[in-house]
Parts: structure tokens; sequence; C-alpha cells
């Protein structure tokens, strides 16, 4: 066993699941209707109660399930019609489908540098990346922190931009009052194993435009129309169905959401309390207008040289060895060999990017590849600990700080 492994056993372990989820999945399985069927032919009925459930949780008027949060990134661009040409601005701060998923529309991404303290976008960056090939953004709203949507949403009206919000990591996070996801065009998430919602895989895009939830539909499944006939293929589509079998599993884990939500945000402000009392660590910052933040993972930035001249693989080796459940941050999406090396699509100009070779060099991205070498994450299972747990984390991080540190 790891000691990524050994750790995790003192605190809860993700995901959380009870009855409910296994009967769940057994009335699917006896049912005998393991998929969803057809807007106008339904089968099973997990997979169109459970858009309508999240919708509602979200606050928006549509919603349409996928089978992953990747897909559901790519549905959104495709029904925004972005596509070959286009040029499409993302956190370079995030996992790396926010920005494959644009490479899956045959459109380029194009990286803008983080806040240092919020760790979102920069949306003070975002204008001077606008070139006249540009025609989307996708705010990555990390840790579930909101990026600013109120000044990213007036760039976007002024040079008449898309906007899909990745909320993939936001369940629940609201900017003056709006759920996320609720800013831009679509909002889009996942229900990945990690994530505060989960049934293994999923996704799902939320939107308030019905033609657009039509267009997100018929992309997803087979380029059908609602009620048409079923054979009838009206555009380019693909299926990214969600199974019954997912859906039934979302439903249970839906419901409770709300308790874990609260355990989560108490924690996270406790954790933001006492580790920012420690000279040398930083926590994420919410950022300014946040009303809820959904939190999800809890990043923490910390000073080498505060710590003894700690590396960041050290440092994180401590933590796991004494029993801390610590996750890597993102590498910057600039960073990755499929940027810099241009492993990407055949065919499609990325001479226009600002990655790629020497432009992949961090000089170019100061914020974030400093934040990289410098800050690390705690799961979830942390944010769901005991109040004693989150004391062992805290003690254990100024014990690193006043013990002669060996290296080891
Ligand atoms: C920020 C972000 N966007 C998108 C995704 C993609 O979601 P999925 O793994 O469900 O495809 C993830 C997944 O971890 C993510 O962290």
């Amino acid at each position: 066993m790891s000691f990524k492994q050994e750790a995790r056993k003192f605190y809860p372990k993700w995901p959380i699941y009870d009855e409910k989820e296994i009967n769940a999945l057994t009335e699917v399985i006896k049912s005998g209707e393991w998929w969803c069927g057809a807007p106008g032919a339904h089968q099973g009925n997990n997979v169109w109660a459970f858009q309508e459930e999240f919708a509602q949780l979200q606050g928006s008027e549509y919603c349409v399930a996928v089978c992953n949060g990747t897909v559901a990134i790519e549905a959104a661009l495709m029904a925004l019609d972005v596509g070959l040409g286009d040029e499409v601005i993302v956190s370079d701060y995030t996992f790396v489908a926010s920005a494959s998923a644009v490479i899956a529309t045959n459109a380029v991404p194009i990286f803008c540098d983080i806040d240092p303290n919020t760790l979102v976008m920069d949306v003070n960056k975002v204008e001077e990346l606008i070139t006249e090939r540009t025609k989307a953004i996708i705010p990555v709203h990390l840790g579930g922190n909101p990026v600013n949507m109120g000044h990213l949403m007036e760039l976007a009206v002024n040079y008449d931009l898309k906007v899909v919000e990745d909320c993939a990591h936001a369940h629940g996070s609201e900017f003056k009052g709006k759920k996320v996801g609720n800013w831009g065009d679509a909002g889009t998430f996942s229900f990945q194993a990690s994530k505060v919602i989960t049934s293994g895989e999923g996704g799902a895009i939320i939107c308030n435009n019905s033609e657009l939830a039509d267009n997100i539909y018929s992309y997803i499944d087979c380029g059908r129309k609602k009620n048409e006939y079923f054979y009838k293929h009206f555009s380019y589509g693909t299926n990214y169905r969600m199974t019954e079998y997912q859906a039934a599993i979302l439903r249970a884990q839906l419901k409770k959401f709300p308790g874990q939500h609260k355990l989560r945000n108490d924690n996270a402000q406790y954790l933001m309390k006492k580790l920012n009392e420690i000279d040398g660590i930083k926590t994420m910052i919410p950022t300014t207008g946040t009303t809820t933040l959904g939190w999800y993972v809890f990043p923490i930035l910390f000073e080498t040289k505060k710590f003894g001249g700690l590396t960041k693989s050290k440092f994180y080796k401590k933590l796991n060895k004494s029993g801390i459940p610590t996750d890597d941050c993102y590498p910057p999406l600039h960073s990755l060999d499929c940027f810099k090396y241009n492993n990407l699509k055949k065919g499609i100009d990325y001479s226009y990017a600002n990655w790629g070779g020497e432009k992949s060099n961090n000089v170019h991205f100061p914020i974030v590849s400093d934040v990289y070498s410098r800050s690390l994450e705690f799961p979830q299972e942390i944010l769901l600990a005991s109040r004693d747990k989150l004391n062992d984390v805290i003690e254990f991080i100024k014990s690193l700080k006043s013990t002669t540190l060996s290296q080891d």
C-alpha cells in the first residue's frame, strides 16, 4: 500500500453511499430498463428525472445529462457553434479536460494565467488574449471558487463571445447570489469518482435557453431532435448519453449533497482561518463576490523558506506519511506534453496558440508556474472529517515549521 492509500484510511472514505444507492441500482437492473430511451419514447426514468432534479439544484431551466464532464464541455461548445478556426480562452490552472474538450471541437485553446490568491482565471488578463478569432471563454471555478463572472460577462458581451462555465468542481457554488453555470451561456458539471456528487463517471450541462438545450441534446444523442422519429438524424451528433445506472446512483447522491455541502463548507472555513494564521501558509481565497463556495478540494500554498527549505515533494510526502491525505494540484496546461509538443489533432493549425515549444516556457505564465511549484491540495475526505482530524492537520503543519527538518 502506498503512503497515500495508507493515509486515507484514517479519514472518511469517498464515495459515501448506503442502501439508497444499492437499492436504486438494483431496481434499475431488475426493471430491465437500462437506458433512458429518447424524449418521446422513454425507457428508464432515472436520466429524465435526474435532469430535472439537477436543474433544480443549480437553479437552471434546462439540464442535459451526459456520460462525463469532458464531453459535457465539448457538447456545450459544439452547440454554441465553436469549431475550426476559433480560439477559446481557458484558465491555465485546471484539469486537462477543460482544454482537451476545445481540441475535440477542432478549435484552439488559449491559456490564461491565474490570480495568485483565488487561483482561478485572472479576468484582468483575459482581454489581452482576445483576437479576431476568439469565439468563447471557459472560466473554470477551480476547487469550487467562482471566477469573477460579473467582470467576465461584461467582456463577453463587449466582444460578443460565448461563455461555457466549467463547473466540474463547483456544485452548489454561487457568485453574487446566482449559482455558477447560470452566468454564461452554459455550465458543465462532472460526476466523476472524486466529485462531490458522483456515479463514478457522469456529467451534465445546464443552461437557460431552450434552443441551446435542444441543440446540446441533439449533439449528445446522435443528431436526433426531441419528439421526432427515432431514425431521423438532423445534424452531426454522437452518443454521449448517460446510463440509467449512473442516473439512479446520482439521484441518491443528490439527496446526500446538502448535508455534505454544509459540512465541507464549515470545515473549509475553519481550515481557512487556522491555516492562514500559520506564517508561510496561504489557502485559496474566495473570489470577492462569492456568496456560496461549494468546496470540492482545498488548495494550500506554502513558502519553502518558512519551512526550512522543504521542497514540494517532501512536503507532500510528509503529510501523506503522517496520515493526512494530500494530492498534487494540476500541472499548468501550458506545460503538459500534449500542448508543449503539439501532440494533438492532425490538420489543425495550432500556430496561433500562446503555447507549444518555447511559448510553453513558464516565464510566459509566471503566476500559475509559481503557484504550482508550491501548492498542494487536500481532497474532500479532509473537508468531511471531524474537527479532531482537522486539528491534527493544522498541528502537523505547524510542527513542520518548528522541527529541524530532515528532507527525508
Ligand atoms: C476542472 C475539470 N473540468 C472537467 C473535468 C472532466 O470531467 P470528467 O472526468 O467527468 O470527464 C474535470 C474532471 O476531473 C475537471 O476537474
